[in-house]
């Protein structure tokens, strides 16, 4: 993935969008039929996109584009502290209606007054791989540190 990104920047790839959602069909096994099927997205499908701009902010030189999981300001948020120049946004607006657009980016302002950052600038990138507490965090080798720490709901 790093070197495919990193291969469209050298060859003049001015921003990447990580990830274009894949659309799967269903299966209907009554009629024997592959059924289109839309999903909307969820907040859980952000750790994907989150995951690779947060590894390749700073590596490449494009801008970093997030779409996939984006409902909240949190998720925005998040998207920018990964190293995101921009998150998109799909599924929120057709469940919620395009008002939501609003309400999102004054989550943000308001947040960011709050947290004392000057813009969003700022705080674009400080929760990439190259500028976090802990980069390893980010690689497989946290994998069974990430295993460890599941603790099942059920009694
Ligand atoms: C109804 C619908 C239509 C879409 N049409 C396109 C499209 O024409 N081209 C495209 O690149 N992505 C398209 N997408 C994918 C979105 O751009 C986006 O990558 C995807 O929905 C994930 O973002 P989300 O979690 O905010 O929904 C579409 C998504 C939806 C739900």
């Amino acid at each position: 993935m790093a070197n495919t990104a990193r291969s469209l920047a050298n060859a003049g790839a001015d921003s990447l969008v990580l990830f274009n959602r894949f659309y799967q069909p269903d299966l209907d096994l009554n009629n024997l039929e592959v059924v289109p099927n839309l999903k909307l997205s969820t907040s859980t499908e952000l750790r994907l996109p989150l995951r690779w701009i947060a590894i390749l902010y700073g590596q490449v030189n494009t801008d970093l584009a997030l779409t996939t999981g984006v409902h909240t300001v949190t998720d925005v948020l998040k998207g920018v502290a990964a190293g995101g120049a921009i998150t998109m946004i799909a599924s929120e607006l057709l469940r919620n209606g395009i008002n939501r657009l609003q309400v999102l980016r004054m989550g943000v302002e308001e947040w960011l007054v709050e947290n004392e950052y000057e813009s969003l600038a700022q705080l674009q990138g400080s929760l990439s791989q190259i500028n976090c507490a802990e980069p390893a965090a980010f690689e497989r080798a946290n994998y069974m540190r990430v295993l460890s720490s599941y603790s099942p709901d059920y009694p």
